[in-house]
């Protein structure tokens, strides 16, 4: 069958990248969408058994690392898009092995970025309908103070963790292949994201966890870190809008406009994870455990998406309160997907970053 488009997605066994391949692959039937996944701890095939079995499907086990396997699948797909997800993406691993980041975050890009270059300069059509669009994250602008000031597209990269300085990094590579060779590429800064497929070390999924099994609920610092909070469908429905809309070269911020100062969030995931369980309110309160800060703890993110919104008519779909019920719902109701997670190798990891805290 000859599709449309053959785009790579990377990632996608990923939570973000999961719903960009399930949102692709329903909405365009008329494309192949190719799903390049290294399946570390943080990727899982379960997140896609909705549309594994799809005609415009395909599963590739690669490492973005490995440059002859990249170039293998450019040319073996035809590849004309690149949505680029993959990455190692929690904070406080990479304080832990800032090399494991480097090398994913940065070399990954850089490998799959040249063999895209190689293989689109090598068609007829060079790079005429081609797109490499790189997914990435506020924490390269820093932190903001409690000020009201928000992050723009012109807001200076200014990161502090190891997790952060890697993303960077791998922006500038971005900029860099267009500024240097003409490749088509954008790139978006999204805020943080919450929904189901989460994988259970980031807040919202780890403290849902907790409740439900009543362990503690490790609060770095005073619970005063704020973050902007996207429930993720809207965040792959930005990267279908800008995938298919956005201007070639720009970068678009992405966020929710929704600011929660961390204990005042945890207090909402109590409040709704008791609801639910048919607990008293107030029942889980208890377990709230004040712990040692994280390294370099950046102290606010807060993403102004107006360009995006304005020119490109995007916003969010759902508010806040509604997408926390539907996720804690989620999760209580895919407690078998927790439990395969949760058990073996990752509690491993879970004992050994929690025992000195
Ligand atoms: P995730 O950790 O859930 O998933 C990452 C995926 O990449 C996994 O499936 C993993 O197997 C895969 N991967 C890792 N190394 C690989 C390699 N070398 N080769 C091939 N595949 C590899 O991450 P996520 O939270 O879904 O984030 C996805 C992207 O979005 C990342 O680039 C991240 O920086 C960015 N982002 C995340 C958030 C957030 O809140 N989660 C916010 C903004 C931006
Ligand atoms: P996280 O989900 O790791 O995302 P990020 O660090 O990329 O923003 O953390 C969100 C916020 O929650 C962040 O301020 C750190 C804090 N946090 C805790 O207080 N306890 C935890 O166990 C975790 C994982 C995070």
């Amino acid at each position: 069958m000859k599709f449309r488009r053959n785009i790579i997605i990377t990632g996608g066994a990923g939570f973000i990248g999961s719903h960009v391949v399930r949102l692709f692959v329903n909405k365009y039937p008329e494309y192949r969408i190719i799903n390049v996944d290294k399946l570390t701890y943080a990727g899982n095939l379960a997140n896609l058994k909705d549309v594994e079995l799809a005609e415009n499907y395909s599963f590739e086990k690669a490492d973005i690392c490995d440059y002859a396997q990249m170039s293998q699948l450019m040319s073996d797909y035809s590849v004309d898009g690149i949505i680029h997800l993959a990455a190692e993406s929690h904070v406080d691993r990479s304080i832990k092995d800032p090399f494991a980041f480097a090398y994913t975050n940065i070399i990954g890009t850089l490998t799959l970025l040249q063999a895209a270059k190689l293989y689109w300069e090598s068609t007829e059509e060079k790079y005429e309908g081609k797109l490499f669009y790189h997914i990435s994250t506020d924490e390269v602008f820093g932190a903001l103070e409690m000020d009201g000031t928000m992050f723009t597209e012109e807001t200076k990269y200014n990161p502090h963790s190891p997790y952060s300085a890697s993303k960077a990094s791998s922006d500038h590579f971005v900029r860099a292949f267009h500024d240097t060779y003409g490749m088509p590429t954008i790139l978006t800064n999204c805020s943080n994201n919450y929904g189901p497929y989460q994988f259970p070390e980031k807040l919202i999924p780890l403290f849902i966890h907790n409740i439900c099994q009543r362990k503690p609920l490790p609060v770095y610092g005073k619970g005063e870190n704020v973050r902007d909070w996207l429930y993720v469908v809207d965040h792959a429905r930005a990267i279908d809008v800008i995938f298919h809309k956005g201007k070639v070269a720009d970068s678009y911020n992405i966020g929710g406009f929704n600011e929660w100062k961390n204990i005042d969030l945890i207090k909402v995931m109590i409040k709704t994870v008791d609801k639910l369980l048919g607990n008293p309110d107030g029942y889980s309160l208890d377990l709230i455990t004040y712990v040692t800060d994280r390294a370099g703890h950046d102290l606010r993110y807060a993403i102004d998406s107006s360009k995006l919104k304005n020119e490109l008519g995007w916003e969010p779909s759902l508010q806040f309160e509604e997408g926390i019920e539907k996720t804690v719902r989620w999760y209580l109701e895919n407690q078998d997907w927790l439990d395969n997670i949760t058990s073996g190798e990752y509690e491993k990891y879970y004992e050994e970053m929690y025992k000195n805290r």
